[in-house]
């Protein structure tokens, strides 16, 4: 796993970022601009929402998204907003779609992070909605 938020936000050059490689996973979270990348299928299980889901990748790469349920689909906080990547994502279930129902700002490509499984390798954006923003916390500070 590999954390490259720096180097791409410094944008040191021209084509500092590399294309990812045939296997690997690339999520970018916005606004913060944090990148991470990881082998597609080895990513390390941190016990909260499906394996390989959006929070679980927050979570392995100590980035805080919001989880109040523990990621169990039971509440709204993980609320993410997918700006690229969807056609690698699994499909929404119905549990999903009516607990997304109930969230604040819902949005067209709105998914509950701990519900979002990055199935193929490939290059994801999301987006974490100002009001679930946490993450000035995160990393060095972050308890959980
Ligand atoms: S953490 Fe509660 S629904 Fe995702």
């Amino acid at each position: 796993m590999r954390f490259m938020a720096e180097e791409k936000a410094q944008g040191s050059g021209a084509a500092t970022v590399e294309a990812p490689g045939p296997n690997t996973v690339r999520v970018t979270f916005l606004p913060a601009n944090k990148t991470f990348e990881f082998e597609h299928g080895k990513l390390p299980y941190q016990d909260h929402g499906k394996p390989e889901s959006i929070l679980d990748i927050a979570m392995n790469c100590g980035l805080h998204l919001e989880h109040a349920c523990g990621g169990n689909c039971a509440c709204t906080t993980c609320h993410v907003v997918v700006k690229k990547g969807k056609e690698l994502l699994n499909e929404m279930d119905d549990d999903e779609a009516d607990r997304l129902d109930m969230a604040a700002d819902l949005q067209l490509n709105s998914r509950l992070g701990c519900q979002t499984v990055i199935e193929k390798p490939g290059e994801v954006v999301v987006e974490i909605p100002s009001w679930n923003r946490n993450y000035v916390s995160e990393a060095a500070t972050h308890h959980d």
